[in-house]
């Protein structure tokens, strides 16, 4: 068994747990702190300190983050603060806990694990993977191969952003009917069908567990199915992507 501490830096908490990077499992209790608001890089690397200290882990982990991260570099941070923007969140969160990280984007690590351990394990072609959160996370993938960073949930949609017009917090903190909210899903998902064909959609974030209320509202043509790892998956992926990089079988 070779075990990973993945982190997944979300809008509403920062949630870390302990993963079996060999079958996907979390093998520890998930630990959960709020996302301190605002979320400055000074506030949220204190957080991210205290997940860490809190299973007392010394070696390379991985960490998630809520928008585009290239090379560890974080260049949007639409639900944290904007001083987000141009920080090199590896070096940031080395310096705070002396440890190296594996940074990547929360949707893509979702997709990761997903693809890796869940429900697009085994499926050729193209898997889209969909987070309804805070915002809208998106994974897209080829033969399993990650297209990074595709921030779909920023595509314009009725007017707006797609994720202010079907992201779960309008359920789970704007009270909106969990039947409306899947109609207009469903809409989204027929918009991103169109776009990229995929041989099946991921429907993933907390809200998946109820996604026997939502199924019903879905009438678009791919195969939609509820991510397998539910809320973990950003976990897991995190935890996956540091083995692979900073793993006994990795060349870093
Ligand atoms: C961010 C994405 C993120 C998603 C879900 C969006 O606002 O731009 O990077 O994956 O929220 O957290």
């Amino acid at each position: 068994m070779s075990v990973f501490l993945g982190i997944d830096i979300g809008g509403s908490g920062v949630k870390g747990a302990l993963v079996d990077v060999t079958t996907g499992e979390v093998v520890s209790e998930r630990f959960r702190v709020a996302t301190p608001r605002p979320a400055t890089p000074k506030a949220v690397l204190a957080v991210v300190a205290e997940v860490v200290a809190h299973f007392a882990w010394g070696s390379p982990f991985g960490c998630t983050f809520p928008g585009v991260t290239v090379n560890d570099t974080i260049s949007t941070a639409d639900n944290m603060d904007p001083g987000w923007v141009g920080v090199d969140a590896a070096a940031a969160i080395e310096a705070s806990t002396g440890l190296r990280v594996a940074m990547l984007n929360d949707g893509d690590a979702a997709g990761v694990a997903e693809t890796v351990f869940g429900a697009g394990r085994g499926l050729d072609g193209t898997v889209l993977l969909l987070t309804f959160g805070t915002g809208i996370g998106s994974a897209l993938l080829y033969n399993d191969t990650l297209i990074p960073n595709t921030e779909l949930g920023h595509l314009e949609f009725r007017g707006m952003e797609a994720e202010d017009y079907a992201a779960a917090r309008l359920v789970e903190r704007e009270d909106m009917r969990i039947d409306w909210w899947a109609s207009r899903v469903n809409e989204f998902l027929i918009y991103v069908e169109h776009l990229f064909t995929p041989s099946r959609i991921i429907f993933g974030g907390g809200i998946a567990k109820r996604f026997d209320e939502i199924a019903p509202f879905l009438t678009v043509a791919t195969e939609v199915v509820p991510a397998a790892l539910l809320n973990n998956a950003g976990i897991v992926g995190a935890a996956y992507t540091a083995n692979q990089r900073y793993g006994r079988d990795s060349n870093d």
